[in-house]
């Protein structure tokens, strides 16, 4: 019988499934303007001393790892704003402000874009709705080739914004003489390899998450820590888990544990650490264990649920670890999406939420 999500149970299951195509999609698409710069559509790329991003929810985290790949691969500084907190912000000349917004309505980033002094600076959008609003008001608009998502919580549209991003970064540090169209095309290289990770990490976590959903069925909350580029991969697992499971989950960076959260910790809170193979999370990981906490490793040796390219047969040391273990995310969407299902939710349309929040 026709489940009438063509096979998936859910919107969201199918959305994660096509998450390798996605990149596949945003890769070929992209990949032959970042060494001439024609992927801004012919127009001048402005100078630029730094970047910042904007954005909301998963967007917002979006933005971060595009942020962190001008930093880590240009050394271009970048800082990060919560669009609902922008509109006091100084926007210093020679920025280049990237909007990022999935279905480019939302309320709080057109807000921000509307007052944020953005006259000596530059707008870039990237949205999944090359018509949107953002995308009228943006200088230049890249559009996520992710196609329409129905899931509340994003999944696949984060996959395709990074992407899009890190290209998008790619081209303008060529463009700027920061990197070498060289050193751009090894990126992109590296980039190809993504739709196979993914679908690696699809494959893997299927596999290796029941059980852990099992185990963590009855606690109320969840930390998920990470260190450097796994940080925001952090928090954006503990957002999918809260948005799909109504438990309390919060991200820090896993040096700050002995600082706070640490005192959280009791027999079985489960702790998700993004494991992108940093030796120090060794001993932020022993402290949890120590006061019988539940480690639940993405990646890394002797991970629960091995999905970053390290825990491949052939590591391979590439410079994507500089900006993120994106496929990270697909065991960390997933676990949120078992666990919701085995509390009896309706993963594609969690309580309380919207999939584009036109109000402030
Ligand atoms: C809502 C959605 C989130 C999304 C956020 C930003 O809160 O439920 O999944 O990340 O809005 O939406 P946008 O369309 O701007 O990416």
């Amino acid at each position: 019988a026709s489940t009438g999500f063509a096979g998936f149970d859910d919107h969201m299951s199918k959305e994660i499934a096509e998450q390798p195509e996605v990149a596949a999609r945003t890769i070929d698409a992209l990949a032959p303007g970042v060494g001439d710069g024609s992927l801004w559509h012919g127009l001048v790329l402005p100078r630029f001393e730094r970047v910042a991003v904007i954005g909301c929810g998963t967007s917002l985290n979006a933005g971060r790892v595009i942020a962190s790949a001008f930093e880590r691969l240009g050394g271009v500084p970048s800082t990060s704003f919560i669009a609902s907190e922008a509109a006091e912000t100084v926007i210093e000349p020679g920025t280049l402000m990237i909007a990022l917004s999935q279905s480019g309505e939302t309320a709080d980033v057109l807000r921000a874009v509307d007052e944020l002094d953005l006259s000596r600076s530059s707008l870039v959008a990237i949205t999944n709705n090359e018509h949107s609003t953002l995308a009228r008001r943006a200088d230049s608009v890249l559009t996520c080739q992710a196609g329409p998502e129905i899931g509340v919580a994003a999944t696949k549209t984060f996959v395709a914004q990074v992407v899009t991003g890190v290209a998008t970064a790619l081209s303008a540090l060529v463009a700027t003489g920061r990197m070498t169209p060289g050193e751009a095309a090894r990126q992109v290289d590296d980039l190809k390899r993504l739709p196979d990770l993914l679908a690696h990490a699809i494959a893997v976590s299927s596999e290796a998450l029941p059980p852990v959903v099992d185990s963590v069925l009855d606690e109320p909350g969840f930390l998920f820590l990470g260190r450097g580029s796994g940080i925001v991969f952090a928090a954006e697992g503990a957002l999918k888990l809260k948005e799909l499971s109504y438990r309390w989950a919060e991200h820090y960076p896993a040096g700050e544990l002995k600082h706070g959260p640490l005192a959280l910790i009791q027999e079985g809170t489960p702790v998700v650490v993004i494991d992108s193979g940093e030796r120090r999370l060794e001993s932020n990981i022993a402290e949890v264990e120590a006061r019988g906490g539940r480690v639940i490793r993405i990646g890394g040796p002797g991970s629960t649920v091995p999905a970053l390219g390290q825990s491949l047969t052939a590591p391979f040391p590439g410079a994507m670890d500089r900006w993120g273990p994106l496929e990270s995310v697909v065991p960390l969407q997933m676990l949120a999406r078992e666990l919701a299902k085995a509390l009896g939710h309706d993963v594609d349309k969690p309580r309380n939420l919207a999939k584009s929040v036109t109000v402030e």
